[in-house]
């Protein structure tokens, strides 16, 4: 079977809500406007809003798109903006022809298509979506001026286990053998950041044979590490003794080039958070001495024939999301809901949804 509709197929709590869509039809008559990485997964996600009613304009995310995904959404008409870039003046030109549009919706992923309708809003907008903590820490401070519905779903409980901490440490370990053919066997491996996804990309790690450190800049996290039995050096040692180094903290200039002397020889690193600033990768490979995978754009979504996070952790996050649009459509939630996790009711929903399955 293709690649994609294997997704498809597999993605049983998206096939379900989009029988029910095509019943329901909340986004009829609606533009919904997205800014997510092209992947098959999110193929599987966009047809399912289209089952819904809705026109879809989407363009991709920087460095992640997939052209096979372009092609197949673009076969059924759904309006592709740009294709795979990793030059953010052409991302950016691609927001703007996603906004001329002036959808009614919008489904975000790190903030880039709210944070253009507030330079340039228009009339309309009735509120959307944002998948990631980046994009929520970005919006967060705009609440005041978007005064709109959106919900975060990255705050979803369902979303921190069963993706972030399950899925992401998944396909970043498989991200790494794949890209690096080498073990993960007695190897140091250190990860910046203990949120959901650094648990589970150390625990990963240490499931493969690794002996795993992990740095977070808060001490609350650094003993939550201690208990789940990782080493916690300080940040020196972190890199002084790593074969192998992961960010995975959401934050900037996590590992530059000052760092670069206390690497080991053949270093290998990699990013995992959303941007590639978390590693300076320039500065870092300046001396020709340590690798930074796929420049420091996120591991498990760059590089040739990435596969991202497997389609069930998927296929609930985008359950979240269409249920959340379907809210913000049907005006089920407020403008009071402006960058706030997804209601309870709606995680109860997919939830039971998803055991029913199991
Ligand atoms: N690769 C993927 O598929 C994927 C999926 C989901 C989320 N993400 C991204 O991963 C990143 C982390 O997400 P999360 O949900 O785990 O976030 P989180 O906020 O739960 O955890 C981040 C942790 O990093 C720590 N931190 C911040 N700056 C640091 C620094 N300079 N040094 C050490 N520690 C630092 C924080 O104290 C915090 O404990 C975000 O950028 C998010 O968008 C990636």
């Amino acid at each position: 079977m293709d690649r994609i509709e294997w997704v498809i197929a597999n993605c049983r709590l998206l096939a379900a809500i989009g029988a029910e869509l095509e019943r329901t039809r909340p986004f009829a008559g609606l533009t919904i406007g997205t800014g997510i990485h092209l992947e098959p997964k999110t193929v599987a996600l966009l047809l399912t809003l289209r089952r819904g009613g809705a026109d879809l304009v989407s363009t991709g995310n920087l460095n992640t798109t997939q052209a096979d995904a372009v092609a197949y959404l673009r076969e059924r008409g759904v309006r592709v903006v740009g294709g795979p870039t990793a030059d953010p003046a052409e991302h950016a030109a691609n927001l703007r022809e996603v906004a001329a549009a002036r959808p009614q919706l919008l489904l975000d992923n790190g903030g880039d298509l709210f944070a253009r309708y507030l330079e340039e809003p228009w009339d309309g907008l009735l509120g959307g979506t944002e998948e990631t903590t980046s994009g929520r820490m970005r919006l967060e401070p705009l609440r005041d001026r978007l005064g709109l519905p959106l919900l975060v779903i990255n705050d979803s409980p369902i979303k921190q286990f069963a993706e972030n901490e399950h899925a992401v440490g998944q396909s970043v370990l498989e991200s790494f053998l794949r890209l690096t053919n080498k073990s993960t066997d007695g190897k140091r491996v250190t990860v910046f950041g203990y949120g959901a996804c650094g648990r589970g990309v150390a625990a990963n790690f240490r499931n493969a044979y690794a002996i795993v450190s992990v740095v977070d800049a808060d001490p609350v996290k650094r003993l939550q590490a201690l208990l789940d039995g990782f080493l916690v050096p300080d940040r020196a040692d972190a890199l002084r003794t790593a074969d192998v180094v992961i960010t995975v903290t959401g934050g900037r200039d996590v590992v530059t080039a000052d760092d670069e002397p206390l690497l080991k020889d053949g270093a290998v690193l990699a990013n995992a958070g959303h941007f590639p600033f978390e590693l300076d990768a320039a500065g870092l490979e300046a001396g020709g001495r340590v690798t930074v995978l796929e420049s420091g754009h996120m591991v498990n979504l760059a590089g040739p024939r990435p596969l991202g996070n497997s389609i069930e952790s998927m296929d609930l996050g985008f359950a979240l999301q269409t249920r959340c649009l379907e809210a913000v459509a049907t005006g089920a939630v407020g403008a009071e809901a402006c960058v706030v996790p997804v209601p309870r009711a709606i995680d109860e929903q997919v939830a039971a949804a998803f055991v029913a399955t199991a």
